[in-house]
Order: structure tokens, then C-alpha cells, then sequence
């Protein structure tokens, strides 16, 4: 199930990825993929503090509500695709274990095997962060000294290529990923192959405020504060918040988005905006 496990060296990991040139489309870049992974590489440690920030706390109620979305089952197979450190990853352990033990009596409240949620990155330095994170989270609701790790896995992996077999998982979930991955499309493909009959596919990403006005304000905040104060908090020296506010002007829009999940052969396609449109989670169906 898992791939190798690749590493950057700390010399290609502080270089820059991207440049002002780069960025007029970061998508149209040809080594996108490299780029990407030598970013998130360099602003692992400091990328949950980044992340709570300058969302304003507001990441953690979009990935709520992506679980929400996701209707997990008390056998499901979950796999959280560009996982990073993690945060979705285990709100879906958590998730699963409130659905194991819906309607039980305390004394027979169970932790699920530890095999049905997994979470993939191919930036390997995001791996050992998640584990942690998942080492110091009691599971709640069970009792006992049980930790989330005892409920996710983490593996090195790519979105386009996942190391696991056709129809293994009930949801697939990517959160702030799919604008990052180098052929988009192709991920959706995968996530269809990995699903089970009625699985879901669940997709968080950035959007812009529809509204012109709001888009304008965002817009001054995300392209002229966020990556000042962001680049100062990480001691990021790769454009890694640069990048951010320009990948995610120059991505698909949210039709399209939806257009690449139908083609996929998903049905029952919906967006939910969130936030005035600076976050949209997208869910899909395999039949
Ligand atoms: C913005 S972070 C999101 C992390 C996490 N999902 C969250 O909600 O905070 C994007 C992650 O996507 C990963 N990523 C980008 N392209 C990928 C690919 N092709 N395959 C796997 N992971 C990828 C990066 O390594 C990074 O950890």
C-alpha cells in the first residue's frame, strides 16, 4: 500500500520555486510538481500556525464541514489525499469513531481498526508531523488513553498515482490540494478508481468571492498582507505564499471544477461555498 518515500535535500528545499515570471501562471509551469513538493518541503513545521492565521481560525469549520458533507459510515474507508499535517485526515478518524459508537452504551464503545483511514502526501516531510499530531489526540468519546494514531496511517504518495487498488475506499477527500497537483484531472480519475460503488469524493479549495467588491478586498489581503506576514512566520525563502494568492487566481473555476468531476463519471455533483466564496467544497458521487 505505501509508495516510496522520497526526501528533498535542505539545500533544495530553501531554494526559490517560484519567481514573478512563474507565477504570471503557475499551473502552465512544467516542473509544477517539483516545484510544489520543494515548497511544502520548506514550510512544513510552520504550516498548521500559517494555515490557523490567516484563515482566521475559519480552515477548521470548512474542514468540518467537509466531513460533514462526506456521511461517514461506521465501516467506511476513508483516504485523505495531499493530507499534509493531517488535519483532515483525523477529523475523519474522529468521525468514523463517532459513527462506530452512535447509539452505544459506554461500555461497549469501540476504537475502528486502524486500517480504515489513511492519509497520502508526496511531500514526505508533512508525514512525520501528522503522525505526531495524530500521536498527541485522544480519541473522544471512547475513553481510555486511545490516540487518533491508533486509528490513521500515513503514507507517501502521489495524487495521480495512488498506491492503492480499484474500489478500496468509500470517501476520498483532498483538502487545499487538487489546485497544487500538477495534472488535476488525472487526480480526480484516480479518486473515481479508488472508490467503491456510492463512495463520495469530497474537495475543499480556495475560490474568490463572487461578488466584486468582496473579491477586491480578498484579493488586497490575500496577494499584499497574507504573503508578508506569512513569508515572515515561516522563514519561507521558496515564494511558497506567493504562490499561494496567484494559484489560486490562475485555477479552474468552480464550473469547471465541476465539469472535471462529471467527466471523471462522477454524478450528483455539488459545490458549497463557504466563507463568501473564499472556500468551496465540492462533492461528488461514484455510482
Ligand atoms: C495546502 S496543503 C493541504 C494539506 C491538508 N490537506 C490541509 O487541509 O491542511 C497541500 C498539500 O498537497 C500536497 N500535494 C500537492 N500535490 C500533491 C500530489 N500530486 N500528490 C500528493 N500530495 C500532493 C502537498 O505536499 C501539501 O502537503
Amino acid at each position: 500500500m505505501m509508495s516510496t518515500e522520497t526526501t528533498n535535500s535542505t539545500t533544495e528545499a530553501t531554494a526559490p520555486a517560484w519567481d514573478d515570471a512563474l507565477l504570471r501562471n503557475p499551473h502552465a509551469v512544467a516542473d509544477k510538481r517539483g516545484r510544489v513538493q520543494r515548497m511544502f518541503a520548506a514550510i512544513a513545521p510552520s504550516y498548521d500556525l500559517n494555515n490557523r492565521l490567516h484563515s482566521l481560525w475559519m480552515d477548521e469549520s470548512w474542514r468540518k464541514k467537509a466531513v460533514k458533507l462526506a456521511e461517514v459510515g461506521p465501516s467506511d474507508r476513508v483516504v485523505d489525499v495531499a493530507c499534509g499535517t493531517g488535519d483532515l485526515t483525523l477529523r475523519f478518524a474522529q468521525a468514523l469513531s463517532n459513527a462506530a459508537n452512535a447509539g452505544q452504551g459506554r461500555q461497549y464503545r469501540v476504537v475502528p481498526p486502524r486500517d480504515q483511514v489513511l492519509g497520502i502526501d508526496f511531500t514526505y516531510e508533512m508525514l512525520p508531523l501528522a503522525r505526531q499530531k495524530a500521536m498527541t489526540r485522544p480519541v473522544k468519546g471512547v475513553g481510555g488513553s486511545h490516540t487518533l494514531a491508533s486509528l490513521a496511517q500515513f503514507a507517501c504518495g502521489d495524487a495521480t498515482a495512488l498506491p492503492l487498488p480499484d474500489a478500496s475506499a468509500d470517501v476520498a477527500s483532498i483538502a487545499f490540494g487538487i489546485r497544487n497537483v500538477a495534472d488535476p484531472s488525472a487526480a480526480v480519475r484516480e479518486f473515481f478508481r479508488i472508490l467503491r460503488p456510492g463512495g463520495r469524493l469530497l474537495i475543499l479549495e480556495f475560490s474568490l468571492p463572487t461578488n466584486a467588491v468582496l473579491r477586491a478586498f480578498y484579493n488586497f489581503y490575500f496577494r499584499k498582507i497574507l504573503p508578508r506576514t506569512a513569508t515572515l512566520i515561516s522563514g519561507d525563502r521558496t515564494g511558497a505564499y506567493k504562490y499561494l494568492p496567484e494559484s489560486v487566481n490562475t485555477f479552474i473555476g468552480r464550473e469547471q471544477m465541476m465539469t472535471m468531476m462529471r467527466e471523471a463519471g462522477f454524478t450528483q455533483v455539488e459545490q458549497h461555498p463557504m466563507t463568501f466564496g473564499v472556500c468551496v467544497c465540492y462533492r461528488g458521487v461514484k455510482n
